[in-house]
């Protein structure tokens, strides 16, 4: 599924970007130029990039208090 109409960038694309290290939308941006064309997508980039890095932020929290 295409998330950057303006660069032709996919989820995949974008998921291989934040396994890359991209935290950002801004740093997404640096990666592949979605989210610096027409800004119709940085919303969607924006929600995705949370979904993918959610879990591992969950994951990366101590397991005892
Ligand atoms: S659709 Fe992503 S910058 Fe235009």
């Amino acid at each position: 599924m295409y998330v950057c109409l303006c660069f032709a960038v996919t989820d995949i694309e974008l998921r291989d970007h934040i396994g890359e290290g991209a935290r950002t939308v801004d740093q997404i941006g640096d990666a592949c130029g979605a989210g610096t064309g027409c800004g119709t997508c940085l919303d969607r980039l924006d929600v995705l990039l949370a979904a993918e890095l959610a879990p591992s932020a969950i994951s990366d929290l101590p397991l005892s208090a």
